[in-house]
């Protein structure tokens, strides 16, 4: 009386079973290649120097040497640059975000290449660029901002 419920049992577990394995085996896209959602990278004083040299190359044309925005270029380009060095600037947004803007683009912005910058220097960029609010001569004692800066209309 139990047997064809075996074998019944048994067809099943052969239907399903082999399924999950091949999408296991079959190579998919290594992890690394997709971005993680947080900085996975822990900074270090070479690459956090690396990535100081790789902003002066690529990035201080037009975001400033000081990451407040404020350059010619931006200014001939007409471009609305965030201030990094007030870290409202960029509190609300993700490493992600900020990750695909550098390695996509955004507006006017060009691309960030994998040729120069690999995964890493891209998260070792948005650690530095973070830096940038932090030893700054206050512009603004906290005490005098209002409560309702945390809420910047979005760009
Ligand atoms: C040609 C000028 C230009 C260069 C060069 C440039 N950017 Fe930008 N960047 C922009 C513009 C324009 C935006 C978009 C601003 C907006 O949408 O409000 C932007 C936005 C960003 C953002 C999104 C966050 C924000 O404040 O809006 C990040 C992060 C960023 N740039 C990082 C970089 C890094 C890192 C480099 C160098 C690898 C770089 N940029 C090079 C013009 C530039």
């Amino acid at each position: 009386m139990l047997k064809p419920f075996l074998l019944f049992s048994a067809v099943i577990l052969f239907l399903i079973a082999p399924t999950p394995a091949p999408t296991l085996a079959s190579g998919r896209t290594p992890q690394a290649a997709a971005p993680a959602s947080t900085n996975p990278v822990k900074p270090t004083a070479a690459s956090q120097e690396k990535a100081k040299k790789l902003y002066a190359m690529d990035c201080a044309i037009c975001h400033g040497e000081n990451g407040n925005g404020k350059t010619d270029l931006a200014k001939d380009m007409q471009l609305t640059l965030d201030d990094w060095t007030d870290p409202k600037s960029l509190a609300a947004k993700s490493d992600q975000q900020l990750f695909d803007a550098i390695r996509k683009g955004k507006d006017k912005m060009p691309p960030e290449d994998a040729s120069r910058a690999k995964v890493d220097d891209v998260w070792n960029l948005i650690i530095y660029l973070r830096g940038m609010s932090k030893g700054q001569p206050a512009a603004a004692p906290p005490a005098t901002a209002p409560p309702a800066a945390a809420t910047k209309p979005g760009n």
